[in-house]
């Protein structure tokens, strides 16, 4: 499974990247507006740092004005991947887009219908938002196993980009299920190093290391 962060921080990116953590970057409007630089210029700032797929979205909500957003976003970077919504308009979009080689990744995606439509749309990748469907008391990981089931079923390569992902367990789980891709925030990566037998070992084997010669 390939690990994207989530997030709008370079610090935080850096970080990540630093451990060999990070195949990609995902953003959102909400994360690039915390960083308080200019969108294309955090975005410029981002592929400096990592070397792999890096979702931008789109702020437009129709399709022509959206294919031209796609494309001049596109045309940035190499790497830089067209995040879409998943509405009629975005599909639209996103059909043209395929068909001039861009990719995309059709975001605020919440039902297997959805997803399934994304695929046939030629999307690079779709995103789940896990989270989210938890926070509405609906079993995010639930359309992850659907999409996978339908996914597979058709022998579809849209990638599955498990996103919203908000704990160790979503991280677990998704990789159980084979999610083509997580992007969790610094936050939940974080958590996913830690554990206290770890620690707890450690402190004896430094403990016991300071009785013999080295
Ligand atoms: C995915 O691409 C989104 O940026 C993100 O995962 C949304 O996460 P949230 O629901 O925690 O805001």
């Amino acid at each position: 499974m390939k690990i994207f962060i989530d997030s709008g921080d370079t610090d935080e990116i850096k970080e990540a990247q630093s451990m060999g953590l990070v195949d990609g970057v995902t953003t959102n409007p909400s994360l690039a507006a915390k960083s308080g630089k200019r969108f294309k210029d955090l975005i410029m700032e981002i592929t400096e740092i990592v070397d792999g797929p890096i979702s931008a979205e789109v702020v437009a909500i129709t399709a022509p004005e959206i294919i031209s957003e796609g494309e001049d976003i596109a045309s940035w970077h190499r790497n830089v991947v067209v995040k879409v919504p998943l509405i009629a308009e975005g599909l639209k979009a996103v059909k043209v887009l395929t068909s001039k080689g861009i990719k995309t990744n059709v975001t605020l995606c919440f039902s297997a219908s959805q997803a399934l439509l994304a695929a046939k749309a030629g999307a690079t990748y779709v995103s789940p938002f896990v989270g989210r469907l938890d926070d509405i008391a609906v079993e995010g990981m639930d359309l992850i196993r659907d999409i996978r089931l339908i996914y597979d079923n058709y022998g579809i390569e849209t990638q599955i980009l498990t996103a919203s992902a908000r704990s160790p367990v979503h991280f677990v789980e998704a990789a159980r299920i084979g999610s083509d891709v997580i992007t969790a925030p610094w936050s939940v990566l974080k958590m996913l190093v830690h554990h206290p037998l770890t620690d707890i070992g450690l402190k004896k084997f430094l403990a016991d290391a300071e009785k013999i010669k080295r």
